[in-house]
């Protein structure tokens, strides 16, 4: 697996924070199989770019900045999950594995193209059942 980008720990951060009302450093470090010295160096990275604080009582908490841009990661990626499903991708794992592995390589332009292309397919059934029988037809 490449190591985990500061987009990925913002996504992991904001998921936490959401899930169970905060984020520690063990449960970022199990959450991306990385060692916990590796979150601590990151989680300084982030505080010096002011995506996170340290609160005393709280523990890690975003800023401002950085639940946008956890967002606008969370986003992508379901814009991404979304776009597999539609062109097929049936295995819920290879869904997850694809898209942390495509979304932090997309230039926003594409990501815009991708997504409009998501709504104008959900929009019309009748060519998903097309595209879904041209693919039968071509199982072996
Ligand atoms: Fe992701």
């Amino acid at each position: 697996m490449p190591t985990p980008t500061m987009e990925d720990y913002l996504e992991r951060i904001l998921g936490l924070i959401e899930e169970k009302g905060y984020a520690r450093v063990s449960d970022i470090a199990e959450a991306l199989d990385v060692h916990p010295s590796t979150v601590t160096r990151m989680v300084q990275r982030l505080d010096e770019q002011q995506f996170i604080e340290y609160e005393r009582y709280r523990g890690l908490v975003l800023t401002a900045k950085g639940e946008k841009l956890g967002r606008a990661i969370r986003d992508r990626h379901r814009a991404l999950e979304g776009f597999l499903r539609l062109l097929g991708v049936e295995d819920e794992e290879v869904v997850q594995k694809d898209t942390e592995g495509i979304e932090h390589h997309l230039s926003p332009s594409t990501l815009q193209a991708l997504t409009e292309l998501v709504v104008f397919l959900e929009s019309r059934p009748d060519v998903m059942e097309a595209y879904r029988q041209f693919r039968n037809s071509r199982k072996r």
